[in-house]
């Protein structure tokens, strides 16, 4: 047997992966396990995790592969120095000493970290490499594109590459510091979002905008070139010298300073966003077609942070560039420790693939699970009366019912997902029809005052028929915006259009009532839309099942178990934790049913202070 470490650190969101004969065994990020969101330290309970979930021990792995090549970062630093100096020299002297004490000598660091693993052998693959790998090796498809697009690894921000069977190849790469992602971050960073988390938040804001702006981004910003690349004017931007992404011409441009984050949002910034949007779904789908003429292929497959673009990637689908798409879940650099894992077994050890018919990801349900026996000593434990359910279905039933009654649940069952959305493991639900239940998830459950609707699960059956997609599309992983089809969409009155379009305050735009749906659809009707399907997704799918049986609606919210800043819930202590300290009605824990009523009494209030207050707000 051949056991292969993939690892992930010391950038963000760091990663381990296991991989036994070609097979994922495990995959989780540290994050998880720390509680701390985006963690970058080395990924020592998340490797921990995954050797006993392979039932191995350090000394029988045979490699231990790392996502990127740490001289070749160093280089990049290096040169970007040199060629702005003495301009860099504040970010670069603050970045050194972490880069000489441990980054360089990654091999010294992994030898310490891993002093038992004897006969392992240390394998380095190069960052887009590792994204490339992580997209083509475990999709359904024999042969297709590559396209990975990320804010930058080594020196690469983007490539292009093909996957044939058990190998794959790079064939162009765009370099630093011309970078789709940077592009993203650069307006995240502007309109007052936190780098490397808040870009989801731009691509929200975008709906309620107007691209008035894409001229001005590509007269001065960014030349798209036809062949696929991007070429930035670095006049406007601060990344290469300084310890912000814009400088104060790209302020002067767009007409103010970046906005502090948390201040109000105004119009300018949502016409930024569909502004910068409008531009990166150019740039997006114009390498899409590049890859296309260059490999011939006829699918494709995603990953690097760009490819969490879910509204870029519902167009790119749109589009008909390609027949199929297939997008890495965990496409940011978690999912690199997948790539470089999947790298050393099919490209150096040359093994070949076996394909299945959905994907090799096993919905990315791929981290820890708890036992009932662990649940139950726990409830114990902490006094929490609960119903035990000998039989599913008759838990089935009493969640539906309880979500059908307008209850939010929170739900835990099986392996923890692997990558940044939950998708039904570790999961908060409830129902999408009722109209006040946005607010009532943001304010009380999220604590969040949020712009955005919440997303979706649909039984894959039923997805075509409610959201506007080509026959036959799934998005098992959360990865693809489409519109909610005509016949579902609300008819607006006058009065509601004007506060859609033009009420300063976005909760109430986001509280007019757009379609039957109204929880989970955005202002211009879009949702970002999960397909759930007996195979992947066994009970959830069940339960999703059951509540259509009550209510003749195949859709609940799904959003991720936690509180803002939080990362998901990991295990049944910190499920419990967050059900208590937040306004959930229900709780699921595997066949343990808790209600709030039941629980003696609410934690106090300075009790759920102190839990929010642990988590930085993201
Ligand atoms: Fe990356």
């Amino acid at each position: 047997m051949t056991a292969i470490l993939g690892i992930s650190a010391f950038y963000h969101d760091s990663a381990a992966v296991l991989i036994l004969d070609g097979r994922i065994i495990a995959a989780a990020q540290e994050e998880r396990f720390t509680r701390k969101k985006h963690d970058s330290n080395f990924p020592a309970n998340a490797i921990r995790y995954c050797l006993a979930a392979g039932n191995i021990r350090e000394e029988d792995l045979d490699y231990i592969a790392f996502y990127d090549k740490p001289l070749l970062k160093f280089d990049r630093l290096l040169e970007t120095y040199l060629a702005f100096a003495p301009l860099g020299f504040r970010s670069f002297r603050l970045a050194m000493p972490l880069w000489l004490k441990e980054k360089i000598h990654m091999r010294r660091v992994l030898k310490k970290n891993f002093k038992a693993a004897r006969r392992a052998k240390f394998v380095f693959t190069e960052h887009h490499e590792s994204h490339a790998a992580s997209a083509f090796f475990p999709s359904p498809f024999a042969d297709a594109a590559i396209l990975t697009v990320d804010g930058v690894g080594e020196w690469a921000t983007a490539a292009i590459g093909s996957g044939e069977n058990s190998r794959i190849q790079l064939h162009r790469q765009l370099r630093f510091p011309h970078s789709l992602g940077l592009l993203y971050s650069a307006f995240t960073y502007y309109c007052g979002f936190k780098v490397n988390s808040g870009e989801y938040k731009l691509m929200g804001l975008a709906p309620y905008g107007t691209p008035r702006y894409t001229d001005l981004i590509r007269k001065h910003l960014v030349e798209i070139r036809a062949d696929g690349s991007m070429w930035m004017n670095m006049g406007f931007f601060n990344y290469c010298q300084g310890l912000t992404m814009t400088n104060h011409r790209f302020s002067e441009l767009l007409g103010g300073p970046p906005r502090a984050p948390e201040s109000q949002l105004e119009q300018r910034h949502m016409d930024l966003a569909a502004s910068v949007q409008a531009v990166t779904e150019e740039i997006f789908l114009n390498m899409a077609r590049e890859a296309r003429r260059v490999t011939g292929k006829n699918n494709l497959v995603l990953a690097g942070g760009v490819a969490l673009n879910c509204v870029a990637n519902g167009k790119l689908l749109r589009e008909g560039i390609f027949e199929k798409l297939w997008i890495q879940p965990a496409a940011g650099d978690a999912g690199g420790a997948l790539g470089t894992a999947l790298f050393v077994w099919h490209q150096l050890l040359e093994n070949p693939r076996t394909l299945s018919p959905d994907d090799a990801q096993e919905g990315s349900l791929l981290g820890p699970r708890s036992s009932n026996d662990e649940i139950n000593r726990l409830l114990l434990e902490k006094s929490v009366p609960y119903k035990k359910f000998a039989a599913e279905s008759e838990l089935l039933d009493e969640v539906a019912a309880l979500l059908a009654q307008g209850k939010i649940v929170g739900w835990f069952h099986g392996r923890m997902e692997f990558g940044p959305r939950a998708l039904g493991a570790r999961s908060i639900l409830a129902d999408p029809r009722v109209p006040t239940m946005q607010s009532t998830l943001n304010l009380k459950i999220k604590f969040r005052e949020s712009f955005r609707p919440f997303a979706p699960c649909v039984l894959r059956e039923r997805a075509e028929n409610i959201f506007e997609i080509p026959p036959g599309t799934e998005s098992p992983y959360m990865l693809l915006v489409a519109a909610v089809r005509e016949m579902f969409r609300a008819r607006i009155s006058d009065n509601d259009r004007q506060t859609m379009q033009n009420d300063p305050d976005l909760r109430q735009r986001v509280n007019v009532v757009r379609s039957t749906f109204p929880a989970i659809t955005h202002v211009d009707y879009s949702a970002r839309l999960q397909t759930v399907d007996a195979v992947r997704h066994g009970r959830f799918y069940r339960l999703l099942k059951r509540f259509e049986e009550q209510t003749h609606c195949p859709i609940l919210i799904n959003t991720s178990f936690n509180v803002r800043g939080e990362p998901i819930v990991c295990t049944p202590a910190d499920a419990l934790r967050c059900f208590l300290a937040t306004d959930m009605d229900a709780l699921v824990l595997e066949d343990f049913l808790i209600r709030k009523e039941d629980c003696p009494k609410n934690v106090a209030a300075i009790e759920r202070d102190k839990y929010l207050a642990t988590f930085e707000t993201d």
